[in-house]
């Protein structure tokens, strides 16, 4: 019945597409608003200290400047203390802006200039004269470390390492192979084309209208009324279009507070968009130092697998991530032991960035593989057969569905593995060494409970919707074709609705649970509408479907006919005239099952085969050549959902080879805080990326099987090409990025 129309499984051209490419699409700083007043952050120029002075009068004498906020005239609100908060925020003390005149990260906003025009607002920050007085910072890993501890409450979405199994350190000591080496991640942040922005728009009656850039309308939108102790329905949050977000999008940035507070104050519209500098003072993926040891027996198969990582977090939450659990999952194994702590440096908050956890977690643990692949002298391809899992041992409980074995195969035979010389160096072209390398990808598949409306109109056109974002991922497109093909519609009849926070609820676009979350929430709405729409047919004068039951008619065509009789039938228009309704509609919530997340685990998996050049001389490394084998349950959209892969596998380029926020330790502050300096993988970076999805029935994490694809590219894929850059070079480089500098 789903694949009446056939959208769901096909290659389809976003819904989106042309709003997007000629700029009808409106991001948060892109709204039209009359009278609107614009807002500069000012930014902390020490990393740790107190605000001992500002003096705004020079700012405050320009002509057109409105106001400069400040912690000393930053309006008392009764909510300030007690409700800060907002949906995702780690355990701690959130950051609040303007709070008092600490100060406990460079970057931190200090003050909001506003002036009735933006050129004026730039100006008049740059002559407010901010005295401070400074503690000691530290914003050192490799010297907090020392001082790092297990982070004190579980994370919603976030498991705390399992309990031991075995005796992984006198199965470590027995053991006839040993790996053992410390892995380090850099941190990295987001970068997304569209900077963080709000448009706060300050309605006659006092009511708030917000554009927002966020990955959740409604997470923002609770996060405005509770700390200005506004009702909900005095706040609107509308950002139908998000330009990028990667996991920064998560939580309610400070831009949100500042504009809100200012259009508050002053009853009137503000606008506050954060520079692309500002775009390094709130989270990051957090720098990680990791240990891993893996003891074999000479055939490779797994006797022991111990993993540590420490991790930084700021000062005042705890940020947490799923770092080492990945090494319990993915291979046969009777001994293990993780470890897993924070250490505080005095920077913002990490937060979220694609593939939080597996990126950092799986890179580590993908490179020790391919060290003991080498120690063992078995091909890197072989040893994961050899020590691959039907089951997740740490949980004892079957998977929804694993196709990673086909990954390995697949992917290999497209690569052309199986002719791969295992001897680093043996393989050259010109000036250049090339290798070979691969990783195993995985993620898990996540659903969220999510509500979706749908209302079929009387002239055949159907309105889907659910206050989920669009970050980029393609969701406006699969909601639309699940729609279709539930309803029996062309996809040019069904308009999606999303990124409003009056829409039915759902939580934030992140962890890739939205296909499987809100695309279920849809079908199951238009399911409901289905069978309103069936029981007026039948209920019709004479109705050619009066005796049908609901599995022998089908919905095609903006019909309802007899499956076997496709000719018998009754179309929509006049079952809604003959009722005398306008519209069906029906508003439905969508939830995972409770017997599948207690009874099996599911998750998505890769296999990633990189090519790369490294030129000896210069040490550049180009990767010519990725391969990546994906089992992520149900593919909607061959085509969005390759862009997906392909997206990752570019941040997964750019974690291998080139992004790296630099802290300057003196100053605590990230230097490279342009896009100048901090290096992301342009399209001379980019060569030949092949996706291969798996084909993998899962009938057990939703109706539809799906899994999700926002984040699986990334993982592994730095490991693949560290390995290959082993292989080519016969240089180990545990520290990632791997820069020119490493390789020579
Ligand atoms: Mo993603 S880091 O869950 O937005």
């Amino acid at each position: 019945m789903l694949k009446a129309q056939g959208y769901v499984g096909a290659p389809q051209n976003r819904v989106d597409g042309r709003a997007k490419v000629t700029g009808e699409a409106r991001y948060a700083a892109e709204f039209e608003v009359p009278d609107l007043a614009y807002g500069i952050v000012i930014s902390s120029a020490i990393a740790k200290g107190r605000i001992t002075s500002i003096d705004a009068s020079a700012a405050l004498a320009i002509p057109g400047v409105v106001q400069v906020f400040t912690h000393e005239n930053r309006p008392r609100t009764a909510w300030f203390d007690r409700s800060y908060r907002d949906d995702v925020a780690p355990p701690g003390s959130p950051f609040r802006p303007l709070y008092d005149e600490q100060v406990v990260y460079s970057g931190q906003p200090i003050a909001l200039v506003v002036a009735d025009e933006f050129e004026i607002a730039a100006h008049a920050a740059s002559l407010v004269r901010v005295e401070y007085e400074t503690d000691t910072h530290m914003t050192d890993l490799d010297i907090k470390r020392s001082e790092a501890y297990v982070p004190p409450k579980k994370r919603s979405g976030v498991t705390p390492p399992p309990s031991p199994r075995g005796d992984a350190d006198q199965a470590f000591a027995q053991a006839p192979v040993k790996v053992h080496g410390e892995y380090r991640i850099a941190i990295e942040h987001h970068n997304p084309m569209e900077p963080h922005a709000s448009t706060v728009v300050y309605e006659e009656d006092g009511k708030l209208t917000i554009h927002d850039k966020t990955q959740g309308v409604q997470n923002s939108q609770r996060y405005v009324s509770s700390v200005f102790g506004l009702s909900s329905d005095q706040v609107r949050v509308v950002s139908p279009f998000v330009g990028g977000a990667f996991g920064s999008g998560l939580r309610p940035q400070y831009q949100l507070f500042l504009a809100v507070m200012a259009a508050l104050e002053l009853k009137r519209s503000v606008r506050v968009v954060l520079t692309r500098d500002q775009m390094f003072t709130f989270g990051y993926r957090p720098q990680a130092i990791q240990t891993i040891s893996l003891g074999a027996n000479p055939d490779g198969t797994l006797q022991s697998i111990m993993h540590d990582a420490v991790q930084t977090t700021s000062s005042f939450e705890d940020y947490q991530e799923v770092i080492v659990n990945w090494s319990n999952l993915l291979y046969h194994c009777d001994n293990v032991k993780l470890t897993y702590k924070l250490a505080q440096v005095d920077t913002y908050t990490p937060s979220d960035m694609r593939a939080p956890g597996a990126a950092t977690g799986v890179t580590a643990i993908e490179t020790a593989m391919d060290e003991l692949a080498y120690a063992v002298g078995i091909d890197p391809v072989e040893l994961r057969l050899r020590n691959y899992t039907e089951a997740d041992e740490a949980n004892k409980r079957d998977f929804t569905s694993k196709e990673l074995r086909a990954c390995y195969q697949l992917g290999a035979e497209r690569f052309g593995w199986s002719t791969r010389n295992p001897q680093p160096r043996s393989m050259r072209e010109g000036r250049e060494l090339v290798g070979w390398g691969m990783a195993t990808g995985v993620w898990e598949a996540f659903m969220q409970k999510t509500a979706a409306r749908a209302v079929l109109h009387a002239d055949g056109h159907l309105d889907v919707s659910t206050a989920t974002s669009d970050i980029g991922t393609g969701t406006y497109t699969i909601l639309a074709q699940i729609a279709a093909d539930t309803l029996g519609l062309a996809i040019n009849k069904v308009t999606t609705r999303i990124g409003d926070s009056s829409l039915p609820k759902s939580p934030v676009q992140g962890g890739s649970w939205t296909a499987a979350s809100a695309g279920t929430a849809v079908q199951v709405a238009c399911r409901s509408v289905r069978e309103t729409l069936f029981k007026y047919a039948r209920e019709m004068d004479g109705s050619p479907l009066a005796n049908a039951s609901l599995e022998h008619v089908s919905f095609a065509d903006g019909r309802i006919v007899l499956t076997n009789d496709p000719e018998t039938g009754i179309s929509f228009t006049d079952i809604m005239r003959a009722k005398g309704v306008d519209t069906v509609e029906a508003e439905e919530m969508a939830a995972p099952g409770m017997m599948t997340s207690l009874r099996y685990s599911g998750y998505s998996h890769s296999a990633i085969f990189a090519e790369v050049r490294v030129d000896e001389e210069l040490g550049i490394v180009r990767v010519t050549r990725i391969v990546n084998a994906v089992a992520a349950g149900t593919i909607l959209n061959p085509k969005t959902a390759r862009s997906q892969i392909i997206g990752g596998i570019v941040f997964g380029i750019g974690m291998a080879l080139e992004e790296e926020s630099l802290l300057d330790h003196n100053l605590g502050r990230f230097m490279n805080h342009n896009l100048a300096e901090y290096h992301v993988p342009v399209n001379a970076d980019i060569h030949d990326i092949d996706v291969i999805f798996v084909s993998e029935h899962d009938d057990k994490l939703n109706p539809m099987g799906i899994k999700g694809l926002g984040e699986i590219g990334i993982v592994g894929t730095a490991a693949a090409i560290g390995n290959a850059i082993f292989h080519a070079t016969g240089k180990r480089i545990r520290e990632y990025p791997i820069t020119v500098d490493k390789i020579l």
